[in-house]
């Protein structure tokens, strides 16, 4: 059966990276089928809501989701369920893509862009894997209301509520254990068990599913160390598994260590490894249109969508080689151009990762040595 491919652009440089990495996609010459639908701002222009039914249908039916990225400040003042960034809560809530793959890689060619000493961060391989669905982010109760007690009873007060349960802590650790058996045998669980009860529960039961992997190493860790930790000694962590707050906060710090966040893709996947592939970064209204955007993040979201839910590990290869390939070459977008470096923008991109995977072999030609 041909595997199909919900692409979702969404706003601001979205539509730019998206259509980059589509033609790598194309590139490839797989048997797949993609529709294109509108979501965040965009789909809210059009048709009202920023994650309409006939969206959330498709992304609900395809194989896997290439999605670009939402939102504008021109949509902060909208009623919340309105806003474009529910379109993203809301896939994740309903295609019930609990475990959040975040890469924090530095490419031996990138370690001058960033911001940390080169020696620290050259090599930098670490997998953060930041539980998606749970957590403060969607725990109820949550709203405003009139305070009966704490400090100023009688005050407007907002509050909302962390929370887990055991069955959602297990799913997402196991994946950790699993995702570190295939690279160093190593697992930090990030929490804040010396206050919240929600991450002392955490840290029990991700110690109670580790027995279940004697070979990984586990180490726990309070996210206000973890993230210290993180500009000091980023290469001692494989990886590391949090709560859905603390996993947002931690994967923009780990993909800063990497010189841009231009640079990194994420999967979002469910229970059978379908998913949802996006770059880390957000829609930067700032620069959308004007072609200087990074498209390589999305591009390297292709491979892990070819590794994830589409089972094409090679065709995942052959992306990241040519990715590789042009940074050897010396392109660069403006984010993470340096002296020295050709300043190239996102369509020249595009064209260098192209021509770099058809210059590969695609596996189906047979040399045959004299
Ligand atoms: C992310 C983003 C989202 C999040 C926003 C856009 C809702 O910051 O994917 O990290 O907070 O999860
Ligand atoms: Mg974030």
């Amino acid at each position: 059966m041909t595997m199909k491919i919900a692409i979702l652009p969404g706003d601001g440089i979205g539509p730019e990276i998206v259509e980059q990495a589509e033609r790598v996609l194309h590139a490839l010459e797989l048997r797949f089928e993609t529709e294109t639908a509108l979501v965040g701002g965009a789909a809210f222009e059009a048709h009202g809501h920023p994650l309409p039914d006939a969206t959330l249908q498709l992304a609900k039916d395809a194989d896997a989701i290439l999605f670009g990225a939402v939102g504008d400040w021109k949509y902060d003042t909208l009623a919340r369920p309105l806003r474009p960034e529910q379109a993203i809560l809301g896939l994740r809530k309903h295609l019930e893509l609990f475990a959040n793959l975040r890469p924090a890689l530095c490419y031996e060619q990138l370690k001058q862009a960033s911001s940390l000493k080169p020696e620290l961060v050259a090599g930098l391989d670490i997998l953060i894997i930041r539980e998606l669905t749970g957590d403060i982010y969607f725990g109820q109760p949550r709203g405003r209301r009139t305070a009966v007690d704490g400090h100023f009873p009688g005050a407007e007060e907002a509050f909302d509520t962390m929370r887990y349960s055991r069955p959602e802590i297990e799913r997402i650790a196991h994946v950790a254990f699993r995702a570190a058996r295939l690279r160093s045998n190593k697992v930090t669980s990030v929490d804040k068990a010396n206050v919240l009860e929600t991450f002392q529960f955490w840290r029990d039961v991700v110690t109670g599913v580790h027995a279940q992997y004697p070979d990984v190493e586990l180490q726990h860790m309070y996210v206000d160390n973890a993230a210290m930790q993180l500009v000091k000694a980023p290469k001692a962590f494989d990886v590391i598994v949090t709560g859905n707050l603390f996993g947002d906060i931690l994967s923009d710090e780990a993909a800063m260590l990497t010189g841009s966040i231009g640079m990194l893709p994420s999967a979002s996947l469910d229970a059978r490894g379908k998913g949802l592939f996006e770059p880390s970064h957000g829609s930067a209204p700032d620069i959308a249109g004007q072609g200087v955007a990074n498209p390589l993040a999305t591009i390297l979201s292709v491979a892990m969508m070819l590794r994830h839910s589409l089972a094409q590990p090679a065709a995942a290869h052959r992306i990241e080689s040519a990715v590789k390939a042009v940074l050897s070459d010396g392109l660069r977008t403006p984010d993470i151009w340096s002296p020295g470096t050709a300043r190239v923008g996102t369509e020249a991109m595009g064209d260098a990762v192209v021509a770099a995977i058809r210059a590969t072999s695609s596996g189906k030609t047979t040399t045959t040595p004299a």
